[in-house]
């Protein structure tokens, strides 16, 4: 075996083979299973994406309607999963709630038959119908209210606002929350992805899988970065104030949420249709301050750090846009994870078509033959 160079963070290791999406990062493109995102976005729905994902080829009609009935009639959560969410702290991170309520599903469904398709098809199901009750139940429940029950007259995005707001929400709102999932569903070997192929590689099951997937998703590096911008955007509070803000960032070398990527070196084409899927929402209900403060920002990063590869990423205006649709901060990393609960199951049906353990090496850089010295002389 060639002794490789070690490279933080993996960058620009492969680590799997995999056909599910593409990126190139120097253009700006991403595809799932080959189709250009801006035709998904346009054409598609999150449903019809995540089969597209996980089975690879688009469904036909009759195909995306059972798998649309299937999802609809697994949204509930069982008692004791929502009895068990009563008793999360009202204080603690949305995203630290939904990890634990993913895995406990694992201990209501443990019979384990991977090598089962009918087994695969049913977490697969389970998971994308129920992490949005179950996001949507937290919410609720920390305000002291009962968790709305899914409505089986709404679909699949119009149900988690309706279930998250408790109204049915505007057709254009439910379409362009739609549309936020399907940008979300799927990109590459991200972290979270990463994680969960590194879970699924031992074999564990689906709950786990996505348990771990989830915390992985809630750094501010990763899918936390979208709560932090919209804190950063409250924090610039004006667009006169966005230059000097953005000074002081450069000089304390601090991070500015929501902008570079490891892949893309120009925009994220996701953070592209963000942005128009934003300007749609202000025609129809009025405009927000923070979008004019994003679109400065965007400006001014530009204009410094552009030449060096750093542009909007899919976190920047994913918030603007959550925000107009009455999802609150500490949710949209939540949000996220319902989509990429798609990307992450398509990664463990790959892995697992064709499994190995994941089990890198490292390169040993401490000391040899210590002396063990006995606690009280040290
Ligand atoms: C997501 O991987 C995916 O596909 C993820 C994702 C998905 O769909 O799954 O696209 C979702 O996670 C989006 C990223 C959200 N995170 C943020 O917005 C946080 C802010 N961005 C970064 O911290 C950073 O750009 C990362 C984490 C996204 C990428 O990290 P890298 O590839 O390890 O790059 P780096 O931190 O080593 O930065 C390289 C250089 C550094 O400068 P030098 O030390 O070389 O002088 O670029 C600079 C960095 O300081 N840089 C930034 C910056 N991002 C990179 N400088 C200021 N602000 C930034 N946001």
């Amino acid at each position: 075996m060639t002794v490789c160079e070690y490279k933080p963070g993996l960058e620009g290791i492969p680590a799997a083979q995999s056909s599910i999406s593409y990126v190139d990062g120097q253009k700006g493109i991403l595809e799932y299973r080959g189709i250009r995102i801006e035709d998904l976005a346009t054409k598609s729905t999150f449903l019809e994406t995540s089969y597209l994902l996980i089975w690879g080829e688009l469904p036909t009609k009759e195909e995306l309607t059972a798998f649309e009935e299937e999802i609809l009639h697994h949204r509930r959560v069982k008692y004791r999963i929502r009895d068990m969410m009563k008793c999360f702290p009202e204080t603690g991170h949305p995203m630290d709630a939904l990890q634990a309520s993913a895995a406990a599903l694992g201990l209501f469904y443990s019979k384990r038959a991977l090598d089962n398709p009918d087994y695969i098809r049913e977490a697969v199901v389970r998971l994308l119908a129920k992490i949005p009750t179950m996001v949507a139940a937290f919410q609720l429940m920390r305000k002291g209210n009962d968790p709305v029950r899914p409505n089986d007259n709404l679909d699949y995005a119009a149900n988690f606002l309706y279930m998250l707001n408790e109204r049915e929400p505007d057709p254009l709102a439910a379409h362009i929350f739609d549309v936020c999932l399907t940008l979300h569903a799927e990109h590459t070997i991200n972290a979270s992805t990463f994680s969960a192929m590194v879970t699924a590689s031992t074999l564990t099951d689906p709950y786990a899988v996505v348990a771990s997937a989830v915390g992985t998703l809630a750094g501010p590096l990763h899918g936390g970065a979208n709560e932090e911008v919209i804190t950063m955007l409250e924090e610039i509070g004006s667009v006169e104030n966005v230059r000097p803000y953005l000074d002081d960032c450069l000089q304390r070398k601090s991070k500015i949420m929501g902008f570079g990527h490891r892949v893309y070196k120009v925009k994220d084409p996701r953070a592209t249709i963000l942005q128009d899927l934003a300007e749609k929402l202000f025609e129809k209900f009025g405009h927000d301050k923070y979008y004019d403060i994003a679109v400065e920002l965007e400006r001014a990063v530009e204009e410094k750090l552009g030449h060096r590869g750093i542009y909007p990423n899919v976190d920047f205006y994913s918030g603007v846009v959550y925000r107009k649709l009455g999802i609150p901060t500490d949710l949209f990393t939540p949000v996220f994870a319902i989509a990429r609960v798609a990307g992450w199951l398509a990664h463990w049906k790959e892995q697992l078509a064709e499994n190995r353990i994941f089990r890198p090496t490292q390169i040993y850089n401490g000391i040899h033959n210590a002396d063990y010295v006995p606690i009280e002389e040290r």
